[in-house]
C-alpha cells in the first residue's frame, strides 16, 4: 500500500487526478471504476481542465460507477447517474455509452445486480478503481456487517449514511432507504484502488482502515489485503496515522 500525504483537498485532488490521468495515458482504452460524494468533485474538475488543455483524452475509456440510488431515475437531481452527467461526463469527451452506473429504476433488485455484474465482466475488469472513505467505513454502499464476497447488491441504508447523505437533498424524509453497489469482491477484483480521503472528520476512521484489524465492520479494511493500493489522504485526515 503506498500511502500519500496531500496538504489539504486541492492538494489531494490534483495527486488523485495524476495518478488517474496517468492511467488514461498509459492505456487509452481503461476501465475506470468512479465514485460520487465530495471527495471526488475536485478531481474530477482537474481531470476537466487538463481535458481542456488536450493533455486527456477520455475518447476510449470506460467508466463503472460503485453505486446508485434505487428508485431514483436518471435525470434526478440526487441520482448519482445525474452527479456524475454534471460533474464529468457531460464536460469531457467521453462516450456516453461507455459510462455505467447501476439502474436505479430497476425494481427487481436480482435482474439490476445481475446486469451490473455482466456489464463488469464483460468490460474485462477495473483498471483502476476510485474510492471515497465513509465515516463508518464503508465503501461503495457495503455498510459495516456486509459480507467480504459479495458482488453487487442491494442494500439498505444504514442510518449513518442516510444522515450522512441527507445534506444533498431537501429533507432526510427524500433520502432513499436502498441503494444498488458494487460488493467488496467486485471492488477487490479492480487491478488497482485509489482512495481518497479528506478531512479532520475522517482522521478515526482512516486510522481504523488502515491500522486496525481486517474485519467486516469496518468495510474497507479489506483493502489492507489488495496487493495496489494507493491512499491519496490530506493532513488532517491522517493526522491520527
Ligand atoms: C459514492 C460512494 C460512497 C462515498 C463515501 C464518501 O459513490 O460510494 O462510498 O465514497 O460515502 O463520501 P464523501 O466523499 O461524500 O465523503
Amino acid at each position: 500500500m503506498i500511502i500519500y500525504k496531500a496538504k489539504n483537498y486541492s492538494d489531494m485532488s490534483r495527486k488523485a487526478a495524476n495518478i488517474i490521468s496517468a492511467q488514461i495515458i498509459m492505456k487509452p482504452n481503461c476501465v475506470l471504476g468512479l465514485a460520487t460524494g465530495s471527495s471526488p468533485m475536485g478531481t474530477y474538475q482537474q481531470l476537466i481542465d487538463w481535458y481542456k488543455k488536450d493533455d486527456l483524452d477520455f475518447a476510449k475509456v470506460t467508466t463503472i460507477n460503485l453505486d446508485e440510488y434505487k428508485g431514483l431515475a436518471p435525470n434526478n437531481t440526487q441520482s448519482y447517474r445525474y452527479f456524475m452527467d454534471t460533474n464529468l461526463f457531460n464536460r469531457i469527451n467521453i462516450d456516453k455509452n461507455r459510462t455505467f452506473v447501476p439502474d436505479g429504476l430497476e425494481s427487481d433488485s436480482e435482474k439490476a445486480c445481475n446486469d451490473y455484474d455482466r456489464i463488469i465482466s464483460c468490460s474485462g475488469g477495473i483498471d483502476l478503481q476510485l474510492l471515497g472513505l465513509g465515516h463508518n467505513g464503508h465503501i461503495g454502499f457495503n455498510e459495516p456487517g456486509t459480507a467480504f464476497e459479495k458482488g453487487t447488491h442491494c442494500v439498505d441504508l444504514t442510518e449513518t449514511t442516510i444522515t450522512a447523505n441527507k445534506r444533498f437533498f431537501s429533507s432526510e424524509k427524500e433520502v432513499p432507504r436502498q441503494a444498488y453497489t458494487m460488493g467488496i469482491k467486485s471492488i477487490m477484483q479492480a487491478r488497482k484502488i485509489l482512495v481518497i480521503v479528506s478531512g479532520e472528520d475522517k482522521a478515526p476512521i482512516l486510522k481504523e482502515v488502515l491500522q486496525g484489524p481486517i474485519t467486516p465492520s469496518v468495510p474497507a479494511s479489506i483493502l489492507q489485503l489488495h496487493n495496489d493500493v494507493t491512499i491519496v489522504a490530506d493532513e488532517a485526515a491522517l493526522s491520527l496515522v
